[in-house]
């Protein structure tokens, strides 16, 4: 990245603060819409006063600047912007923000932080401060951080941002020993899930789901911001032409992902023949390379993931240190049963003291239930630390 000006929160009042809480407030509004953009949201000030304010409500919209640009008209000469992300400097689907605010006359612009994406990476602020404007970059650096932290993750590591979501009895189990697993949960928290699924690119599951379950994996009931794909692990090919997934491919995109070998058996053919997409994958022993299939899907623009399940696929995304949130809800029921599944298999840690940790975790009852959210803060940390920030991001 291309650092032009970092200087550390001090340097900012407790004013300054409120208007960019205020911008990253707006961002939030575009979560679910905007991607694989970022939420940006702009706060115009001119003598204490805000005179315009916008945020980047949908992808190919205008970007959150001009909307505030608009709003102020004449009264932006002068103004301090707040803005949530380094202004674009280039031509993507609308043009750079750095022009609109140069020629706008804004007398000075603050950034929460600069945009890793490798087409601005610094260039947008320095066009601002050749343009004589005054700017500033770092405040509330890692809350925007952690509000964008699905944008990062894929723009500095290469993935999605990954969310395991999964229904246990109070003794852990996901399904019965005879793969029973429908309802765990009450009609509350499969409401929350469909919401969940309304926001994301993809709801990935195992082949072993789909066997047993036979999902649609569609957000039902809830006001849909994007239609997210169906994606199935599943390394032999599997998957019965019959599946509710193979049925509805043509409504509801599905997307196979087996292995480079499996990708050339003559199942391949059937199941394109019906609208699914089948991609080939290095594997891993033996099964499909998770690290691999999300490097894939980022390279789509896929920005946030939702992995429902089973045991193993959630177990392997643990394995290869891939998950950045976990939902879980627990039931206030005993399942039992030794062979009984639960949540996560694959291999786990080998002492308790390597147990992934989340820190805090957030809780609350829907229903007879009970949902915790964990998040996962390494790689927000890794990705803050990229943008030039020791402060941990706190947790949206
Ligand atoms: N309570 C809940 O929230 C919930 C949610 C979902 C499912 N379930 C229950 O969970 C059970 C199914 O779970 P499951 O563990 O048997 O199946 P699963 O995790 O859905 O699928 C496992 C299969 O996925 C394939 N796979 C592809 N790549 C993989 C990878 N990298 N790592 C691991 N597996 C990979 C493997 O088959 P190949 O070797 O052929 O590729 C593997 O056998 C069912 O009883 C279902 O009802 C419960």
């Amino acid at each position: 990245m291309n650092r032009t000006s970092a200087p550390p929160s001090a340097d900012f009042s407790a004013q300054d603060r409120e208007y960019m809480t205020r911008a990253l407030r707006l961002a939030r509004r575009g979560r679910g819409s905007v991607e694989p953009n970022p939420m940006v949201g702009c706060v115009l000030v001119r003598n204490r006063r805000i005179v315009g304010e916008g945020y980047h409500r949908r992808f190919g919209g205008p970007h959150a600047e001009i909307e505030a640009l608009r709003q102020a008209a004449a009264q932006a000469r002068g103004a301090t912007a707040y803005v949530t992300l380094e202004p674009c400097s280039h031509f993507g689907k609308t043009p750079p923000c750095s022009d609109a605010l140069i020629e706008a006359g804004v007398g000075r612009v603050i950034a929460a932080h600069e945009d890793p994406f490798p087409a601005v990476s610094g260039r947008g602020l320095a066009a601002l401060q050749q343009a004589g404007i005054a700017v500033q970059c770092g405040l509330c650096g890692p809350e925007a951080a952690a509000l964008n932290a699905p944008f990062l993750t894929r723009v500095l590591q290469g993935r999605p941002y990954v969310i395991l979501k999964w229904a246990q009895s109070l003794d852990g189990k996901i399904a019965t020993r005879t793969g029973h697993s429908q309802w765990i949960s009450g009609p509350p928290a499969r409401c929350y899930v469909h919401r969940l699924r309304a926001r994301v690119d993809a709801v990935v599951v195992g082949i072993g789901t789909v066997l047993r379950d036979d999902p649609q994996l569609t957000a039902r009931d809830v006001r849909v911001r994007r239609v997210a794909r169906r994606v199935v692990f599943d390394g032999r090919l599997r998957i019965p032409l019959n599946a509710e997934l193979v049925r509805t491919s043509r409504e509801t995109p599905t997307v196979v992902i087996t292995t480079a070998a499996s990708a050339k058996l003559a199942k391949r053919a059937r199941l394109e023949q019906r609208g699914v997409e089948v991609l080939g994958c290095r594997s891993r022993a033996g099964k499909v390379s998770v690290l691999a299939a999300l490097h894939r899907l980022a390279s789509r623009g896929w920005t946030n993931l939702l992995v429902e399940g089973g045991g193993q696929l959630i177990g392997a995304f643990f394995d290869a240190s891939v998950v950045d949130e976990a939902h879980v809800f627990t039931a206030p029921i005993i399942i039992g049963g030794q062979s009984a599944p639960s949540a996560c298999a694959g291999a786990g840690v080998e002492r308790v003291d390597r147990a992934r940790s989340a820190g805090a975790a957030e809780r609350r009852n829907l229903g007879a239930d009970q949902l915790t959210i964990l998040r996962f803060q390494e790689v927000l940390q890794q990705v803050t630390h990229a943008l030039g920030f020791t402060q941990t991001p706190a947790i949206h």
